[in-house]
């Protein structure tokens, strides 16, 4: 079964419904988007910030836990200057997209431990490499998921259970659509590849990963050779 958290939109939702094409078991979550398709009812709305949310999710799941690939897409932004930012905002995107992706690791590790088999995969970015003004918080969150990412590799390795990072690059969808357009423009012209990703590179990777258990602990990079 793959569970995917923030799959209410962009790439988590571009996730999902690839994987229900393919026939895959699949459950969603969403936050404050609420789903209105035909798919809506494998949703659950989950605050990962929220460990009580997080545990009555997988718990009503259940028995359908089996073969589990967790696919960790929720996540948020706060633009802005570290010596002109909000701490409160500052402190809520570590708290989303490292502490959440903590939680919902937290949640799902003992049954995968237990089924000797398990496929993390956390969704980094290639902003905590490059070092982009206004995105500190960002990208001490995204940093924060590869020493995550690779500690849960070494503590699981022998269960069966693999994580990894995605690093990626700017796709075309989800949040690179708040950017504005002339922004946009300029990022896409220090892009050796001259384009944004197309999603469809994502899902592959996924799928690779979910494949290879001898990929572990890695951030592999996805990114049209930007860096
Ligand atoms: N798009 C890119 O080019 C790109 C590049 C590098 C990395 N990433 C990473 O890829 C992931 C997905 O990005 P995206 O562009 O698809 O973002 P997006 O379109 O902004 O979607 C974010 C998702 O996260 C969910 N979410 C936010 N806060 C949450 C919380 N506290 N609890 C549960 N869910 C929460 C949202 O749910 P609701 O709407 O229901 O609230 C939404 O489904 C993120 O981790 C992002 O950092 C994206």
């Amino acid at each position: 079964m793959i569970l995917i958290t923030g799959a209410s939109r962009g790439i988590g939702k571009f996730l999902f419904d690839k994987f229900i094409d393919s026939g895959e078991e699949v459950a969603g979550t969403f936050h404050s988007t609420k789903p209105e398709h035909e798919n809506s009812g494998l949703y659950t709305k989950v605050d990962i910030c929220n460990t009580a949310n997080i545990a009555n999710w997988i718990n009503d799941i259940g028995d359908k836990l089996e073969n589990v690939t967790l696919i960790n897409c929720a996540g948020n932004n706060y633009n802005a200057f570290a010596h002109k930012s909000n701490s409160e905002e500052w402190s809520s995107v570590i708290q989303t997209n490292l502490i959440g992706t903590y939680n919902c690791i937290r949640a799902i590790l003992p049954i995968m431990r237990e089924q000797n088999f398990g496929r993390i995969i956390n969704l980094a970015s290639i902003v905590a490499q490059v070092g982009i003004p206004g995105t500190s918080a960002y990208a001490a969150s995204k940093a924060g998921l590869w020493g995550l990412t690779k500690s849960i590799a070494v503590e699981n390795a022998n269960k069966g259970i693999t994580a990894n990072c995605l690093n990626l690059g700017y796709f075309n969808i989800g949040m690179i659509h708040e950017v504005p357009e002339k922004f946009q423009e300029v990022i896409k012209g220090q892009i050796p590849s001259g384009e944004f990703g197309q999603p469809e590179n994502i899902y592959n990777a996924v799928r690779f990963l979910m494949d290879t258990e001898y990929i572990n602990g890695t951030n592999l990079d996805i990114n049209g050779a930007k860096y």
